[in-house]
């Protein structure tokens, strides 16, 4: 099988070329033994309920089809999800929380999508994370209200949940997320006609999608929080994080996690990016499954989780 870093294939001449680099940076020693490359083989995070969570001193970058640096209590992908996803096992996750790049242009967007590209990434990604997820899993979805610019923007949250009930997700509730304070809201600037009768109106909120596969399980889960979370808006600031552009505000990925499982079971983030997901994982003690297509954002998850 062609290597998804390099294109080429490997199973004659051993690592890719590009694993030693990134290997070499980050001080990982080279694995000399020749790995079989069998995509339906590999390791997804095993999910034994309560199993205490041991975190590994150094590290491992890995080559199989991907990139994969192993921490122990989680591991991080580097490559496309939609085609890390495909290797994963099917039904090894209990819940998801993400942000999808949206057309935004942010800088780890650098090309820029047609309408059907755009859709159809969604539907691919959406795919794969339901794959993973076991019956009764939850994904948290957390997305901008408007994809575009002016008249020809398009209402994201019912795009992304139409898209996401053909998938055969379930559509359960969603969290209005209040990103600042209401003298001080967060986004956006005033425009439309300047001090016309045809203004845009700017969001100071965002939502998280909130949706089930299948049947819904249960699990004592009672905490101190339970009851005050369940209600919306959820108010807290955006993160203040420079080293990427769309950074998670911890509390995001920690309120979704905390509410929908428990200790020992596995979180997946498909769009990676500086890696609170697996932050906010690790300090409630699940394991987590990272997935990040750009190198330099890997090597910060790498920083941060090491
Ligand atoms: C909205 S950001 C996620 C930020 C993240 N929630 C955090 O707290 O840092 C989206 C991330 O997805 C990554 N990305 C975009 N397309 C991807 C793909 N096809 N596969 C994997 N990662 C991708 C981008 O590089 C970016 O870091």
């Amino acid at each position: 099988m062609d290597c998804i870093l390099c294109g080429k294939d490997h199973s004659k001449s051993g690592a890719c070329g590009i694993i030693s680099a990134i290997n070499k940076r980050w001080g990982v020693p080279e694995n000399t033994k020749k790995r079989k490359n069998n995509p339906k083989k590999a390791t997804a995070v095993p999910n034994k309920k309560h199993k205490s969570i041991e975190r590994k001193k150094q590290p491992k970058l890995l080559c199989g089809n991907s990139a994969q640096m192993d921490f122990g209590d989680g591991i991080l992908y580097k490559g496309d999800c939609v085609e890390v996803m495909k290797t994963l096992d099917e039904k090894s996750v209990d819940i998801c929380v993400t942000s999808p790049p949206y057309n935004a242009q942010k800088a780890y967007e650098k090309v820029k999508q047609t309408r059907e590209e755009f859709f159809l990434f969604q539907k691919l990604w959406l795919e794969g994370v339901f794959r993973l997820l076991k019956d009764g899993g939850k994904l948290f979805l957390n997305i901008g209200w408007w994809c575009g610019k002016r008249e020809k923007r398009f209402f994201l949250p019912s795009e992304m949940i139409t898209i996401a009930v053909e998938v055969g997700f379930k559509l359960s509730s969603w969290i209005n997320w209040v990103k600042g304070s209401l003298k001080a809201p967060q986004a956006g600037r005033a425009s439309g006609d300047i001090y016309g009768v045809s203004p845009f109106f700017s969001n100071g909120d965002e939502p998280i999608l909130y949706f089930t596969k299948g049947k819904r399980k249960h699990e004592n889960n009672k905490h101190e929080n339970w009851y005050k979370w369940t209600k919306t808006p959820w108010v807290f600031p955006t993160s203040r994080n420079k080293e990427h552009p769309a950074t998670f505000p911890l509390e995001l990925p920690l309120r979704c996690i905390k509410m929908t499982s428990v200790e020992g079971w596995t979180v997946l983030d498909p769009f990676g990016g500086s890696g609170t997901t697996a932050l906010a994982a690790r300090k409630l003690k699940r394991r987590f499954i990272l997935i990040e297509k750009q190198k330099s954002y890997c090597e910060l998850i790498h920083q941060k989780l090491s």
